[in-house]
């Protein structure tokens, strides 16, 4: 899968993807993620990227002249299966979307700023609309590092247990169940007696138990 993340910030992006899972799965190949510095598609001076709006009103919005250059210069070289564009108001991410996403093979992501961009790239380049929470960032890259996150974590062969990322929270619209590890007991404090017994049998079903009513306590609305 190959990653073109566009950005006037990428160095705030550089870290997520060098360290721990997201840096093994670049290592292996897996995934191939590119910072592109929107500014570098700027044709002013001053490399801006951002005018006032055109009804007047406060803050500044992201053109579309960098933007379509930038992205139709990308789309010269390959197929890109969804540009997406980071913004509060798009599409609420979640798992079966991240599922869906890492089983493409190209994807772009833009990440917004200031007021927000021009309306003709969101109507003319911009496929998919994602939101990471119904909150305010001061920018789009914090959530495009969340969605890249979420997405290459599952591809196959990201994680060395494979088994792990089935067993997420969410991916049966169910939360994880509670995990232990060593000591046994700490403080008078035991680990669940099952746990501990070897039944494998025994200890899935208790796992569904608790995930099932870890779900029902806190968010019963996934189990509608
Ligand atoms: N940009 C600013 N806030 C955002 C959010 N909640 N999700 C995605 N992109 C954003």
């Amino acid at each position: 899968m190959r990653i073109d993340i566009i950005t006037v910030l990428p160095q705030l992006l550089e870290s997520p993807f060098q360290h721990s899972i997201l840096k093994r799965a670049i290592d292996k190949g897996l995934v191939e993620v590119n910072l592109i510095n929107l500014r570098d598609y700027s044709t002013h001076k001053q490399k801006s990227v951002d005018d006032y709006a055109f009804g007047g009103g406060a803050g500044m919005v992201m053109g579309i002249e960098p933007i379509a250059n930038c992205i139709n210069s990308l789309k010269s070289e390959r197929n890109y299966d969804e540009v997406i564009y980071t913004s509060p108001d798009g599409e609420l991410l979640s798992q079966k979307m991240s599922n869906q996403i890492s089983t493409l093979n190209n994807i772009i992501i833009l990440c917004g700023h200031y007021k927000g961009i021009d309306e003709r790239v969101r109507e003319h380049f911009i496929t998919k609309e994602i939101s990471i929470g119904d909150y305010v960032l001061s920018g789009g890259e914090l959530a495009a590092a969340v969605i890249c996150d979420s997405v290459i974590r599952i591809i196959p062969g990201a994680i060395s247990d494979e088994t792990s990322a089935l067993t997420d929270s969410f991916q049966d619209n169910l939360l994880a169940p509670p995990v232990y590890t060593r000591p046994a007991e700490y403080n008078g404090w035991k680990v669940p007696e099952i746990l501990l017994s070897g039944h494998t049998a025994n200890i899935d079903n208790w796992r569904h138990d608790q995930s099932l009513e870890r779900t029902k306590k806190r968010r019963p609305d996934l189990l509608k």
